[in-house]
């Protein structure tokens, strides 16, 4: 294939049809997932430990779409949830119970009884949540979430460890939890952690991991022991920027775990918790250019991609690689500084600022990278805007709807109309 200036088109991104006949096909904007990327994705964070039993959580806030649900279960992932929803929506997808872990933060009894009730084991995220699950399930099992005192993460917004976080039980803490498992006679089975989102170098979750460790020698019931995600991916690709490296990562950690499991004396199951690594890289946004203006010197090209579609950009200034199609091909016109922006009704709605692309054409086709975590998953109605499609491209080539758009009957669904 000719190499041309376009990451989705020298990949073969968009199987059989290009992204204007997707666009005509099933409207815009369109999220496009492709089956082969996601897979691969699994399987190698499957890998991510070697020598010790090991499962990859598939954290589905990142995109609980429940046809990649499935696909991921049939690549021998487990699942976190947490949320009600996410477990009955894992449910639906065929997951069981023991597949589920269930990782909430400030959760009420009935939310809690509801993963009780189905067997799913139960992380609780504070002495307070150790309390409440010990009143209504004495004698019952749970795990407990910890923070390490080491945080990391692209934005303040999602460093979820460290020193100022509304996660985890501090590990200065712990003799108080001892306290109230032998109050309600629980059974500590699994502690787990989550640094943060998003990190390039395995520096970090490494040291996190060691941390772990040492403090995971101290209670002897261990049955699972989870490190969280947080693996990044890298999101200005078309810079040639690196993958992190997964191999390191790999090596190191497990001769962490060897060394433990070594010392601990009972078998543990050890997990990680990746969300955007399995789902961000398989997913393309599709928009359309609609108008063209000049104000005050800034080139604005106005699409139909709101922050309702996609607020990564609006909420945490994330970048996004784009790309311009013009005539179902990449775009080969001249390259300028162009804002690209949605069409919500706050000035906020940028999806790119002054960034050089292709000059656009109304009729383009907008192509926004890495967007399939964290993309559809918090799309909104705001505006009373229709939640977009999604469509997945099988790894044939061919396509086919995995979720229809919104119509405008869901927005007056929850009304006596
Ligand atoms: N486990 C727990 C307990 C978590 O809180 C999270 C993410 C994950 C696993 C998965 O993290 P990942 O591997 O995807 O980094 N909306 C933000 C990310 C928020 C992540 C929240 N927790 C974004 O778009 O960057």
């Amino acid at each position: 294939m000719m190499k041309t200036n376009s990451y989705t088109h020298d990949i073969d991104f968009f199987g059989n049809l290009n992204p204007q006949e997707l666009v005509e096909k099933y409207g815009s904007p369109l999220y496009v997932y492709s089956e082969k990327i996601f897979r691969e994705r699994c399987k190698e964070m499957q890998q991510l430990i070697q020598g010790k039993p090991f499962t990859s959580n598939y954290s589905i806030k990142a995109n609980s779409n429940l046809t990649l649900l499935k696909i991921a279960r049939e690549e021998g992932m487990y699942a976190d949830a947490m949320s009600p929803g996410e477990i009955l929506i894992l449910e639906k997808a065929g997951f069981s119970s023991e597949q589920i872990f269930f990782v909430p933060n400030n959760v009420s009894e009935d939310e809690m009884r509801f993963a009780i009730e189905r067997d799913i084991l139960i992380s609780c995220d504070s002495l307070d949540q150790v309390e409440t699950l010990g009143r209504i399930n004495h004698g019952g099992r749970l795990a407990v979430r910890i923070n390490p005192g080491v945080g990391a993460g692209h934005h303040e917004k999602v460093v979820t460890a460290g020193k100022k976080t509304k996660f985890g039980i501090g590990m200065d803490k712990t003799d108080e939890l001892q306290k109230l498992l032998d109050k309600y006679d629980l059974h500590l089975e699994g502690i787990n952690q989550h640094i943060g989102s998003l990190f390039m170098e395995p520096g970090p979750y490494l040291e996190a991991a060691r941390h772990f460790l040492n403090l995971a020698s101290r209670f002897k019931e261990l049955k699972l022991i989870d490190f969280g995600g947080g693996f990044g991916i890298p999101y200005h690709k078309l810079e040639g920027q690196e993958r992190l490296d997964l191999k390191k990562l790999s090596v190191d950690l497990s001769n962490l775990v060897g060394e433990f499991a070594a010392e601990y004396g009972r078998e543990v199951l050890f997990k990680a918790e990746p969300g955007r690594y399995v789902a961000a890289e398989c997913g393309v946004l599709l928009g359309q250019v609609h108008a063209l203006k000049e104000n005050g010197g800034a080139e604005y090209v106005g699409t139909d991609l709101g922050f309702n579609t996609l607020a990564r950009p609006v909420m945490y200034d994330s970048w996004h690689d784009i790309e311009i199609w013009h005539d179902g091909k990449p775009s080969t016109a001249e390259s300028v500084p162009q804002t690209v922006v949605g069409n919500i009704c706050e000035s906020g709605d940028i999806l790119a600022k002054d960034r050089v692309l292709p000059r656009a054409y109304a009729g383009d086709i907008i192509a926004v990278l890495d967007a399939g975590a964290y993309g559809y998953s918090m799309s909104s109605n705001y505006n009373n805007r229709l939640r977009p499609a999604e469509i997945l491209i099988a790894s044939d080539g061919t396509d086919r709807l995995i979720r229809r758009r919104d119509t405008y009957e869901d927005l007056f669904r929850q009304f006596d109309v």
